[in-house]
């Protein structure tokens, strides 16, 4: 079944590769085209030299919003190496952008934790070779301690596996059901655009996952299945002896990222602080993104070991950490109340449910062989209050 067109404006090179494959294939799988569009060594999105994260990009993080974010991070690492107790701590990133999360946990750790900063490494996992040499400016204060491996040449015998919005960035499939049975979405190419086209799920992959997760989209509706999402989580699990992993991303639960009311699915690209939900218009110009399935991931970790150890909105993790606490100092420090205004304001963006980073976002804490220690972003706003 063809579907509507939607408007596209594309003379890019990457645009006419993504053409050429899809005509030679008679069609690409939608995860095959947004690994291309993202991917491409030459011309993909995360590949080309450009500004992506923060004002002069597409979109901002929590990282890019305020180093407070990365201040409050190094404290429950902190708490996690106590935990942990051993000679050394490794912390691992994968996806780290252009290295803001990276600086400003060290920069915490140096400050506040000068002991465990001592024995620390810093490794970075990045598929751009464009974020890569932005990180490695970034991080040039602490050039000693970071060090950069790719996605197999990192394991962790004590300490951190991290990441701040990577998984959404994972190519997805589409899916739609109709009359009970899942079909999935390819990318032709049909009169010098780019359309899609439902085909029954000729890959089995894709019901062995939902059936795996034990929840799917209900008839009719659109919705996004992150098949790599689960065996990342899997390979991660199987390189820590002992230690954690955080994952920091927007997303939901699988009942609520499935819901009925979810008709159209996640599925978001940003340009230029504008979103839209036009992956084939300004191809290679656009991040494309799909919120996580947060279940896949704490199943597959269960899997290898990794129990969940929290799960919740960003708001309460940073709470937890003392972000009212910061708050107060960082105003205190103001040189003026309009500084003071302004802080709060850029602030309350990682914090805020709507429009902000604070609902959506969730952070999921894992630990292998750690038992089950009452992590610092645990504590509710009444233990806060009562010191
Ligand atoms: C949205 S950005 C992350 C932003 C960053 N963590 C921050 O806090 O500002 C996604 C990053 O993941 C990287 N990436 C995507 N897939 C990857 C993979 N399989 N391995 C390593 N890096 C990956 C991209 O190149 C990009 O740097």
């Amino acid at each position: 079944m063809m579907l509507q067109v939607p408007p596209q404006t594309n003379n890019s090179p990457l645009a006419a590769l993504l053409h050429q494959q899809a005509k030679a294939a008679g069609g690409m799988t939608f995860a095959d085209f947004m690994a291309l569009a993202l991917y491409h060594p030459q011309y993909g999105y995360y590949m080309t030299p450009r500004d992506r994260i923060g004002k002069s990009g597409d979109f901002f993080t929590s990282s890019s919003v305020n180093a407070l974010f990365g201040r409050l991070v190094a404290r429950q690492l902190v708490q996690m190496a106590e935990v942990l107790s051993a000679d050394s701590f490794q912390i691992v990133e994968q996806g780290g952008g252009e290295g803001h999360l990276a600086l400003d946990i060290l920069d915490a750790l140096a400050e506040e934790a000068p002991a465990l900063y001592a024995r620390l490494a810093y490794t970075l996992v990045e598929l751009s070779q464009d974020n890569r040499h932005r990180q490695s400016g970034v991080l040039a204060a602490h050039a000693g301690k970071v060090a950069w491996s790719d996605e197999s040449g990192w394991s962790i015998s004590s300490g951190c596996f991290l990441s701040n919005e990577l998984v959404d960035a994972f190519p997805v499939h589409v899916v739609e059901k109709h009359a009970g049975v899942l079909q999935e979405l390819f990318v032709v190419s049909s009169g010098g655009v780019f359309a899609e086209e439902l085909r029954r799920a000729a890959d089995s992959r894709l019901d062995r996952y939902f059936a795996w997760l034990g929840c799917a989209p209900i008839e009719g509706n659109r919705a996004e299945a992150n098949l790599a999402a689960p065996e990342w989580m899997r390979q991660i699990g199987e390189r820590i002896s002992r230690g954690f992993v955080m994952t920091i991303d927007y997303g939901y639960p699988a009942e609520e990222l499935y819901a009925p009311h979810r008709r159209a699915g996640t599925l978001m690209c940003y340009h230029r602080h504008q979103a839209d939900d036009n992956p084939y218009d300004r191809v290679g110009e656009k991040d494309i993104t799909a919120h996580v399935d947060f279940t896949a991931l704490r199943k597959s970790g269960n899997e290898v070991g990794l129990d969940t150890l929290w799960f919740g909105e960003q708001y309460r993790f940073l709470l937890g950490l003392g972000f009212f606490e910061e708050l107060v100092k960082l105003e205190a420090a103001a040189p003026s109340e309009q500084e003071a205004r302004a802080l709060r304001l850029t602030l309350k963006n990682l914090i805020m449910p709507e429009a902000g980073m604070g609902e959506t976002f969730k952070v999921l804490v894992q630990g292998k062989n750690v038992g089950v220690p009452e992590l610092l972003c645990s504590r509710t706003i009444g233990a806060i209050a009562c010191g």
